[in-house]
């Protein structure tokens, strides 16, 4: 299949109400898939009303069938046709926070969507992205989009057109390339059906900004513990990883250093994944930036596409260090403990 490429320039292409994306729209509305940016990541589209159209999102990423997919909606009227109950939690985030990066379970209206994209669960995810491409794009599709992130299963998530491409050139009708995302990594998701709304995904908005509108909120006890069954199924794929094995180091940089030269002095290509504050410290075969540690935001901005560069250098292994659960922190400490398959070194440990 032909992958049509379609830039747009945000700022300018405005002004003609982006004829690119009518244009990318038109292959959404035959039922063809589409990748197209949002604020978090660079989202794979399809009309969420059609069995065929979203099939082919499972298809091209290569998705197991039980793992649900957001529908993108570009105005709150749109949830009317995906639910029959907004609680007042919901009410209050919506309000707050949409446009961005917060994705709401609700309980769903009964076939309202192709059942793949629910996965026969009965309950919806949605989420309104913040970014004026995906808008337009689904206001000129005129249906909710369903979009999963435009990666292969288990890669990270693409933050530039041209991951999308590395992955999906050939197997999906296009990508409309509106530069870099901005966050970086994957809106939370946030179950609004309990009384008590459970965060399911730590993403671009933090439990603090969230508590700080509807009060206390829970986490999933699968993200803590690994054992313990998701209840989002998203959650329990492995995911992000570099094809090099990846290991956090908990731990001062000297020892770090000292964990590289060990490794090294035996043959073994290094790689360390490091934010500005240290990474010039390190001696390895590949030193990768990721962002200021003293901003945790810019580590996320960039960690996608850090772990992605990490495949280009041929190691044998990558050490990167921790961050701590604040703000953002709590997801891109996800996202690496992922990647990482859990597997961590601890100075303390390791002194012992
Ligand atoms: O930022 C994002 O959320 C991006 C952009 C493209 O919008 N999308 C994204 O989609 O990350 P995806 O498919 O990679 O992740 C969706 C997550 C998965 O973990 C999935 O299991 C979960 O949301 N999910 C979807 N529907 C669900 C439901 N009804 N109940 C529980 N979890 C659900
Ligand atoms: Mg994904």
């Amino acid at each position: 299949m032909k992958t049509n490429y379609w830039s747009v320039d945000i700022n300018v292409d405005i002004k003609n109400n982006y004829p690119q994306v009518v244009e990318a729209a038109q292959y959404l509305k035959e039922g063809e898939v589409v990748a197209f940016p949002t604020e978090t990541v660079y989202g794979l589209g399809a009309n969420a009303l059609s069995d065929k159209a979203v099939a082919k999102i499972f298809k091209a990423k290569g998705r197991p069938a039980d793992n649900p997919l957001i529908v993108h909606i570009a105005n709150v009227n749109q949830l009317d046709l995906l639910t029959k109950e907004i609680p007042e939690t919901a009410i209050k985030l919506m309000n707050e926070f949409w446009p961005g990066p917060l994705t709401l379970i609700f309980k769903s209206k009964p076939d309202a969507v192709s059942s793949l994209v629910t996965a026969g669960l009965k309950t919806v995810a949605v989420r309104m992205p913040d970014h004026p491409v995906a808008l337009a794009l689904i206001n000129a599709a005129g249906v909710p989009i369903a979009a999963p992130s435009a990666n292969k299963s288990g890669k990270p998530s693409p933050t530039m057109a041209r991951h999308v491409l590395a992955d999906l050139e050939g197997l999906i009708a296009g990508v409309v390339d509106g530069g870099p995302t901005g966050v970086g990594l994957e809106s939370t998701v946030l179950d609004c059906t309990p009384e008590v709304p459970i965060i399911l995904r730590p993403g671009g908005l933090s439990k603090e900004e969230i508590e700080r509108v509807i009060g206390q909120v829970d986490q999933d006890p699968a993200l803590k513990h690994s054992e313990s069954s998701p209840k989002s199924p998203g959650m329990k794929y492995r995911h992000y990883a570099p094809s090099a094995p990846l290991f956090l180091v908990d731990g001062d940089k000297a020892w770090i250093q000292e964990l590289i030269d060990q490794k090294r002095s035996s043959g073994v290509k290094v790689g360390v994944l490091a934010p500005e504050e240290s990474a010039s410290f390190y001696k390895a075969d590949a030193v990768v930036v990721s962002g200021r540690r003293s901003d945790l935001k810019s580590v996320a901005h960039t960690l996608y596409q850090a772990l992605r560069s990490f495949d280009e250098k041929n190691l044998d292994l990558i050490y990167a260090e921790v961050y701590p659960l604040q703000g953002v922190g709590e997801a891109v400490m996800n996202r690496l403990e992922k990647a990482a398959a859990h597997r961590r070194i601890t100075q303390v440990e390791s002194e012992k």
